[in-house]
């Protein structure tokens, strides 16, 4: 029986260029100018999951993009793995700040990828991680070593609000049945340092609209005695949060999950450098919320955030002018036991409140999602740990991760399964952001360690 890592060695230019050939097409979810980019990526996904070996594979018409369904039943008595992924990415832009077009996948050098990382939109969220997990069933079927049932299940809305996934998830309790559920949509803390994510941030997710006078104003024969609705937004979303960067939301914090000192205590031991941080972000401090280390802020705290501002005149030169509507973007990331749509109410609530007389007030939830944590004496997760024990030859440390994947929670809600995330990116690799990569290193070892997922999963089952 061949080993995966000589399948890997042998086969590594064809999983590059797979890999690259589905980066070209630009599935961008979120922009409808592109939507028939994202259905040719459905259908390629549609594609390769039949090459890897799947027994059926289906396109799932949704009412937004397709949801992507394969599988292969080897033995009803045996497990069932559930892989779940995402094949829309993010926009590009600002599409200036990319050194290489985000649709032109190149391979470069990078100082933490030496033997080369992939940049492209999408490389490392979800495309290639979701790719690793097609790579791995290939070399499990060709070599007759797939020793469980395996379904995946990969989604074009994820970076959306999985709105569709959640209904068909709803209405197909009995398909999507199995034992675990498997992703690679997170990362690890280094390369040297593997870690399984056991947490995940919900999210809610509003826009915001103040409207003062019926019209755009010249700001010196109105300004100051009207109010000016971008100066009563900025105040708003100041007031938002206190001196110590705490949320003044009333009811934010009531459900909030306080960690015991020691779980703090365990936090506090993964390898963690302040002055990298800093160093890769060029800032000279980091801020947050006082109590709380850098680490507690970004995972175990709820958090809020405007994503975007605008209103009024942002062209070139000058206009004196006080602009009839201001907006905002402001995203909450919640922790365990806040319910997302409570918070979204309670912030509609209390953002409404302290509007002052003379503008209106609109809030218009987006989408958003329940927390996750999964425990780590369960059967996935020591699979999983075996698993990184076998290529990494170390131990992974379990972490919580600040980011979101609203429909984790809803798998557990609905499926009754936990999930296991197992993330080989990197948070230098600049998911959403200009520039995003997934190094090659990365991909491989992902694509090496995943069979042996499947390998103790199947054997601590019972
Ligand atoms: N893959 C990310 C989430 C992620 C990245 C979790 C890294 C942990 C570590 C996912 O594609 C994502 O971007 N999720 C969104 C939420 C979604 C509802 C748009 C997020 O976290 O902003
Ligand atoms: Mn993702
Ligand atoms: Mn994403």
């Amino acid at each position: 029986m061949q080993n995966i890592k000589s399948y890997v060695a042998e086969h590594k230019d064809r999983f590059l260029s797979e890999l690259i050939e589905l980066l070209k097409m630009p599935s961008i979810s979120a922009d409808s100018a592109y939507k028939k980019d994202v259905i040719t990526t459905a259908n390629s996904v549609l594609k390769s999951l039949k090459e890897a070996g799947c027994d059926t594979v289906e396109l799932c018409e949704t009412e937004g993009y397709p949801i992507i369904y394969g599988e292969k039943i080897i033995d009803k008595n045996l497990p069932t793995v559930l892989v779940y992924g995402h094949y829309d990415v993010q926009p590009p832009d600002p599409i200036d700040l990319w050194t290489s077009p985000p649709f032109e996948p190149v391979i470069k050098k990078t100082d933490i990828h030496p033997e080369g990382a992939i940049f492209a939109r999408g490389a490392c969220d979800d495309k290639g991680q979701m790719y690793m997990h097609v790579k791995a069933m290939e070399f499990m079927t060709r070599t007759n070593q797939l020793p469980c049932n395996v379904k995946f299940m990969i989604e074009g809305e994820e970076e959306v609000g999985s709105v569709n996934l959640a209904k068909f998830v709803k209405t197909n309790q009995e398909k999507l049945k199995n034992d675990v559920i498997l992703i690679s949509d997170t990362g690890m803390i280094a390369k040297d340092v593997p870690s399984i994510t056991t947490g995940l941030r919900g999210l809610s997710y509003v826009e915001v609209e103040v409207t003062g006078p019926n019209r755009d104003l010249h700001s010196g024969l109105y300004g100051g005695a009207v109010a000016n609705p971008i100066n009563v937004l900025t105040k708003m979303i100041a007031q938002l949060q206190d001196e110590n960067n705490h949320i003044t939301i009333p009811g934010f914090y009531d459900n909030v999950e306080e960690l015991s000192k020691a779980e703090r205590a365990q936090m506090a031991k993964a390898p963690f450098s302040l002055d990298n941080y800093k160093k890769a972000l060029d800032i000279d401090a980091v801020y947050g919320e006082a109590g709380y280390t850098t680490n507690e802020r970004n995972s175990i705290r709820p958090t809020l955030d405007v994503n975007g501002i605008w209103g009024g005149y942002t062209g070139e030169g000058a206009k004196t002018v006080i602009a009839s509507k201001a907006y905002a973007k402001i995203s909450m990331r919640l922790v365990p036991n806040q319910d997302w749509e409570n918070i979204t109410e309670l912030f509609k609530k209390h953002f409404e409140s302290i509007a002052p007389e003379g503008v209106k007030v609109k809030v218009t939830p987006h989408h958003g999602g329940q927390g996750y944590v999964t425990p780590i004496d369960s059967v996935g997760y020591q699979a999983a740990s075996k698993a990184y024990e076998a290529t990494f030859g170390k131990t992974p440390i379990p972490q919580r991760s600040g980011g979101s994947i609203p429909i984790v929670a809803l798998f557990e809600q609905e499926l009754k399964s936990k999930t296991i995330l197992m993330g080989f990116g990197l948070d230098s690799d600049a998911i959403h952001s200009p520039n995003e990569h997934f190094g090659v290193w990365n991909y491989l070892k992902g694509i090496e360690t995943i069979p042996f997922f499947f390998k103790h999963f199947t054997e601590l089952h019972k």
